[in-house]
């Protein structure tokens, strides 16, 4: 596997690869889990050559405190990287993406920025927009690679490219979770033992959402929501919405030709986990 850390030398090296070759580009912020390899082996399947970039993006975190605490363990991922046969690892420093200005782009997402996680975590999505933005356009991969845990941010990212006119697949890929059911996330290395054990709480809730929508009305399911998490001492419910998947508006009515998903955010302490399921 191909370490790079600086941009020209792995733009050179792109740069002499076969121009038929597909490339599948895999951004994250580190602390690999089985999440993120499954992101890897689906490019690996779907691309010629990997490259999977290792950048915990500072103007993403709207608390000081989640940037500090995020899991940094990059000599640990490279070393999985090359144990499972990717191609090249980017590991570049705040100084080669943002040069002078830490600074976010502001964008203008049509309102999907401003909803759930938008709302409650301010400029989020300016600084994620402005980080995929610029790795895309170093790497000019064929096809990009992105969770649906982080589903807004996906929609996000297929709009932004669509406005930036950035040529590449954005391809979304399955949940990947725990077998309790809890959806991996490099956050998930924070919880205590007793957050744990209750942190599948939050997919169990969503299983049960999910039954539930065809028959209630949106408000009941919301309020069956409320009422888990009331008397629970360990998770606490930021905010629980059904929004269709196109404009992710929450909405409390219907349609039937609408598809929709559950979209929850819930605090262990200071550990934020988000989740979300398809509705119909
Ligand atoms: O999902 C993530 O890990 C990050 O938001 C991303 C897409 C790598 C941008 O920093």
């Amino acid at each position: 596997m191909e370490v790079f850390k600086k941009i020209n030398p792995l733009q050179d090296y792109l740069s002499n690869i076969n121009i038929n070759k597909t490339i599948g580009f895999v951004p994250t912020m580190g602390a690999l889990h089985e999440g993120h390899l499954s992101l890897i082996k689906k490019s690996q399947l779907e691309s010629d050559l990997t490259v999977v970039s290792i950048f915990v993006n500072p103007t993403q975190f709207d608390k000081k405190e989640d940037l500090i605490t995020y899991p940094k363990t990059q000599q640990k991922d490279i070393d999985l990287l090359k144990s499972i046969d990717c191609d090249i690892a980017f590991v570049p420093s705040i100084k080669d993406i943002y040069e002078n200005k830490v600074k976010s782009h502001n964008f203008d997402f049509g309102g999907l920025e401003k909803v759930m996680e938008g709302s409650f975590r301010k400029d989020h999505f300016d600084g994620v927009g402005t980080v995929v933005k610029r790795l895309l356009e170093i790497v000019k991969p064929t096809n990009a690679y992105f969770g649906e845990k982080d589903f807004q941010q996906l929609q996000i990212i297929k709009k932004m490219v669509k406005i930036e006119k950035i040529h590449v697949n954005i391809i979304g890929c399955e949940i990947y979770r725990e077998n309790d059911g809890l959806a991996m996330s490099s956050r998930n290395t924070r919880l205590n033992k007793k957050q744990r054990e209750e942190a599948p709480l939050i997919y169990q809730t969503l299983l049960k959402v999910q039954k539930q929508f065809h028959n209630n009305s949106i408000n009941d399911v919301k309020e069956m929501v409320k009422n888990t998490f009331k008397n629970n001492t360990v998770l606490d419910l930021e905010y629980f919405e059904i929004a269709d998947i196109d404009t992710l508006t929450p909405t409390s009515l219907k349609n039937k030709n609408m598809k929709y998903r559950g979209f929850i955010a819930v605090f262990a302490d200071t550990v934020r986990l988000i989740d979300n399921i398809a509705l119909n």
